[in-house]
């Protein structure tokens, strides 16, 4: 797919159409897309050059992107003097990416250096930063690593937004510390935070998973209360576990609102209200 994209805008651009920056960005995220770092590398390093195109920041946020995301984050210190001989100004996006790039290469050191080198361009370390690397740390199994930057954030007076939370409590709950996702839940809660559905479907799976059929009760009736319905799986876990610590009453109740909320699979919870009857 990728491979023909190139050929047909070789073709074009050798019968001279179309020689702008927004092209040669299409195909850079045509690329991303496809997951074709080689690819995107490769025409981020000839293409400009070749077609005289002069890259502009998406280019370079771009092709950074795939350095960062095959594992050569490295490279992106040499882009960076690139783009400052030819005047473009990285973003927090573009750091963001570099920072994402370091942690998962687990080189530490170069997070100083990319935080230090955010200051040398006035480019404030703000939520989104955080979030970057929250989220990253989180996906590594870090989620404690992950709250420690969650309190630096805090005494910096950099305020956590709810997609803070939501990676920290996904995080956890992957790493089967329910009591942390539980603790983190209530304080996004008690900010005023509004938690998205996913997270309130992570914390109704995990906490099935862990046995906490309780906990995941309340929860999924606050979920319910927004219209949001966890999958079929899910409720079904939690059916059967209320029904495992002698709370059949709540699950009725439950099967009962999933119906009224949910009635696409109604005739599929007929049959496991029969069998609690
Ligand atoms: C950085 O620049 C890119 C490309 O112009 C843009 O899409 C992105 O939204 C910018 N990021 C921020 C945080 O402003």
């Amino acid at each position: 797919m990728l491979n023909r994209a190139v050929t047909v805008f070789d073709e074009f651009y050798n019968k001279g159409f179309c020689r702008s920056t927004k092209s040669l960005n299409a195909l850079l995220v045509a690329g991303l897309i496809a997951k074709d770092y080689e690819e995107v590398k490769r025409i981020f390093m000839e293409f400009p050059q070749r077609y005289k195109i002069d890259p502009d920041l998406e280019t370079y946020n771009n092709a950074i992107k795939a350095f960062c995301e095959s594992g050569s984050s490295n490279s992106v210190y040499s882009i960076l003097v690139d783009m400052k001989k030819g005047g473009v100004k990285p973003n927090a996006t573009t750091f963001g990416t570099l920072l994402a790039g370091f942690y998962v290469e687990e080189k530490y050191e170069d997070v100083g250096k990319v935080l230090n080198l955010m200051k040398e361009y006035g480019i404030p370390v703000g939520v989104n930063t955080y979030n970057i690397r929250i989220q990253t740390l989180c996906i590594l199994k870090k989620s404690n690593e992950a709250k420690t930057l969650l309190h630096g954030m805090l005494s910096k007076g950099i305020n956590p937004n709810s997609v803070t939370y939501n990676h920290l409590i996904h995080g956890f709950c992957k790493e089967g510390n329910l009591e942390e996702a539980k603790s983190l839940f209530n304080s996004m809660v008690n900010r005023g935070l509004e938690p998205d559905s996913n997270c309130y479907f992570n914390m109704v799976h995990f906490l099935c998973q862990g046995g906490d059929f309780e906990a995941a009760l309340k929860i999924c009736k606050d979920s319910m209360e927004k219209k949001w319905v966890p999958k079929f799986s899910t409720m079904k876990s939690l059916v059967n576990g209320l029904v495992s610590i002698s709370k059949v009453e709540e699950a009725k109740e439950l099967i009962k609102n999933v119906k009224k909320k949910f009635s696409k699979n109604a005739n599929l919870w007929d049959e496991i209200e029969k069998g609690l009857l």
